[in-house]
């Protein structure tokens, strides 16, 4: 039976990126890797919308998470963490570990930031050096107001703003520098379409002062240094050759789509996604639902993970439960890189067939008619 693979990353790898990253390995200290670093150095540029440095990290998501602590700060230093999920508590938590001062903006999970309470927990903490925020909650399937963030934060010059566009870059707008987004980072394995273990992080002017006066300690993530190496299109250390290999196909199809048809597209898909499931007699989860997933609320009666579990066995296609609090209660589609209309139809039939088994009441198809509806009439327009 084919596979679908519809989680909330990793995402499926195209076959032209899976051909590359087959190829026999080169050395990293070489002309050839760094003309692909330069190009791929370009070519991100171009997907964060920054005029600054994207660098590379060979780490998953997290690696970069921790770099974006570790490099801005000095013990001590307060920062306001936007808390509405499992990411945003590992943020929170990482920035604890290593001895900020975290003032914690707890939102119940599924809900997304209140400006006007982010205004006074800005006017409240003057000396917060930053505020961290991720652009797409990936645990709740909530997306964040990032520009709007951006602007009441923008003008403080002693507050950096940090967004984790792990689960939002090259799938819905982030204008990392028209914004103000001081720091930016995401992974391989979202709309990147890459296996997981390599990890980006976009640098402002206004944060590489922070940088300057950054008294944490630093070795591996060591922004500064990897900057100046990969300037010269070279990396401190040995990077994740393959994958960067695979990245510069992936940019390349990223960019031959075209950032305006590549959101217009996982727009189209989440459109498509969160009507279908309306249809069905569900609901959906986040308050702000992002392109990247669609979250949705469990049936009553029905256990989240027999969902996830009974649809993996049965159909072959994989999605993911809730995680923490939300184990069970809800349940989480992906529809973000190498997706298209026809992998949001399987997916929707397949969570069709699922509920029908466990005994929800549907009548089948209803949901992929729905799609359909939408997909064709957004692909007319
Ligand atoms: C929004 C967000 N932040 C952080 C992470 C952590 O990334 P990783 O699992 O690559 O460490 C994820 C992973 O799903 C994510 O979706």
């Amino acid at each position: 039976m084919k596979y679908y693979l519809m989680a909330p990353g990793p995402s499926t790898i195209p076959e032209r990126v899976l051909l590359e990253m087959a190829k026999p390995i080169i050395h990293h200290r070489t002309q050839r890797f760094e003309a692909v670093l330069g190009k791929v150095r370009a070519q991100l540029k171009q997907i964060f919308q920054t005029q600054s440095d994207v660098l590379l990290f060979s780490s998953v998501g997290s690696g970069a998470m921790e770099a974006s602590i570790t490099n801005f700060f000095s013990p001590g230093d307060q920062v306001i963490a936007v808390v509405s999920g499992k990411f945003g508590e590992r943020w929170a938590d990482q920035a604890v570990v290593f001895g900020l001062d975290v003032v914690r903006y707890e939102i119940e999970w599924g809900k997304a930031v209140d400006l006007n309470r982010l205004r006074e927990l800005l006017e409240k903490h003057p000396s917060a050096k930053a505020v961290l925020c991720q652009a797409c909650e990936t645990s709740t399937g909530v997306s964040h107001p990032i520009k709007e963030m951006g602007q009441l934060i923008k003008s403080r010059s002693n507050t950096l703003f940090m967004v984790d566009a792990i689960t939002a870059m090259g799938i819905y707008d982030i204008k990392t520098d028209e914004w103000g987004l001081d720091v930016v980072i995401s992974g391989s394995q979202k709309a990147f379409m890459l296996p997981p273990g390599l990890s980006m992080m976009s640098v402002s002017q206004k944060a590489w002062e922070f940088n300057k006066v950054s008294k944490l300690p630093k070795f591996y993530f060591n922004a500064k240094e990897e900057a100046k190496a990969q300037s010269k299109n070279t990396t401190h250390f040995t990077p994740a050759i393959s994958i960067i290999q695979g990245l510069s196909i992936s940019l390349d199809m990223m960019l031959e789509e075209g950032l305006p048809r590549l959101f217009k597209r996982h727009a189209r898909l989440a459109k498509a996604t969160r009507e279908s499931v309306k249809e069905m007699g569900l609901e959906l989860w986040a308050a702000l639902p992002s392109d990247s997933i669609t979250a949705v609320k469990t049936p009553s009666g029905i256990d989240g993970e027999k969902i996830v579990s009974h649809m993996a066995q049965k159909y072959n296609v994989t999605i993911i439960g809730g995680q923490d609090q939300l184990k069970g209660k809800i349940f989480r589609l992906g529809h973000m890189g190498y997706t298209g209309e026809f992998d949001v139809l399987a997916m929707i039939g397949a969570t069709e067939m699922t509920l029908k088994d466990l005994g929800h009441n549907l009548t089948l198809g209803k949901g992929v008619a729905r799609a359909l509806q939408v997909l064709h009439q957004e692909l007319k327009s």
